[in-house]
C-alpha cells in the first residue's frame, strides 16, 4: 500500500494497450493545455513503444501540433544513434521520423569522446532551449516527462545508490557503469532537471514489475520513488503489475 502521504497519483488501467491510450490522452491534454512550445520528454526501455506506436496512428498523429512540440530524451545508452538499443533511435523509428520536424527531435549526442561530454552537450542543448542556465520552478523546462521502472527500481538511467542521485547542479551527467543490461555506459537527465516539469508520468506494465511495485508502495529509498515532478506525478500501471495491489 501507498503511504498516505504520497503526492504521487497512481491510475490503474487493464492491460498494455489500455496503458498506451491513457499516456497518449494525458500527453495530447498537455499539447492541448499549453499553446506555446511544449516540450515532452521521452523515455526508454519496453514499455514506451506501445504509446509511440499508438501515436503515429492516424486517430492520434492527426492531433499533435507538431510544429510546436519539441522532444527529448530522459536518458541514454551510449551507443551509436542508429543501434537498435539507442532510446531515441527507437522513437524515431516508430513515430518521430515521419512526423515530427527535425529541428524539434532533440537527441543526446553519442558521436563523443565519452558520456561525460555528451552529458555537457546535452545540457547546453537544454539550457539554450529553455533560455536560462538555472531552473525556476515556476516555469518546468517541460510540459511531460515520461519514465519507466526498471526491476531494481532504476528510473531514466539513475540507479540505487548512485551518487548523481544527489546531484543539484548538473542537468545531465555520464554514468560510468549500468547495473542492468544492457551494460553499456549511459548518459542520463538528473532528478532536478526530470523534476521540472508539469507532469511526470511512470508506465509501468506487466506481471515482471509486481515486485518493485509493491517495494515503491512501501516507500523504499529507491530512485523511481524519488524522481517527483514540481507539476503532478502520475504512476500509470496495469493490472498485470498491480496484481492484487491496491494502489
Ligand atoms: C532505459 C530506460 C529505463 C527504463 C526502465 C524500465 O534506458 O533503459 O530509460 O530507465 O525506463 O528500465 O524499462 P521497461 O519499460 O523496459 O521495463
Amino acid at each position: 500500500m501507498m503511504a498516505g502521504d504520497d503526492p504521487r497519483k497512481v491510475i490503474a488501467v487493464a492491460d498494455p494497450a489500455a496503458l498506451a491510450a491513457a499516456a497518449a490522452g494525458r500527453l495530447l491534454a498537455r499539447m492541448e493545455a499549453n499553446p506555446g512550445r511544449t516540450a515532452i520528454c521521452l523515455t526508454g526501455g519496453s514499455s514506451p513503444s506501445e504509446l509511440y506506436r499508438l501515436l503515429a496512428t492516424e486517430s492520434y498523429r492527426s492531433r499533435i501540433p507538431w510544429e510546436r512540440v519539441h522532444w527529448f530524451i530522459g536518458d541514454e545508452r551510449f551507443v551509436a544513434a542508429d543501434d537498435p538499443l539507442n532510446n531515441m533511435g527507437v522513437a524515431r523509428q516508430i513515430f518521430l521520423d515521419s512526423h515530427a520536424p527535425a529541428a524539434n527531435i532533440h537527441p543526446i549526442p553519442t558521436d563523443t569522446a565519452g558520456p561525460g561530454e555528451s552529458a555537457r552537450r546535452y545540457e547546453h542543448e537544454l539550457q539554450s532551449f529553455y533560455g536560462a542556465r538555472e531552473l525556476e520552478p515556476a516555469r518546468p523546462l517541460f510540459d511531460v516527462v515520461l519514465m519507466g521502472v526498471g526491476p531494481d527500481g532504476h528510473t531514466a538511467s539513475l540507479f540505487p545508490d548512485d551518487p548523481f542521485l544527489e546531484e543539484t547542479a548538473r542537468w545531465v551527467v555520464g554514468v560510468p557503469r549500468a547495473h542492468v543490461a544492457p551494460f553499456v555506459p549511459r548518459v542520463t537527465l538528473t532528478l532536478p532537471a526530470l523534476g521540472s516539469c508539469r507532469e511526470m508520468l511512470f508506465e509501468v506494465a506487466g506481471s515482471g514489475k509486481r515486485a518493485i511495485l509493491t517495494r515503491l508502495f512501501a516507500g523504499e529509498n529507491l530512485p523511481a520513488n524519488r524522481a517527483r515532478s514540481t507539476g503532478e506525478t502520475i504512476l500509470l500501471a496495469d493490472q498485470a503489475a498491480l496484481g492484487g495491489e491496491s494502489p
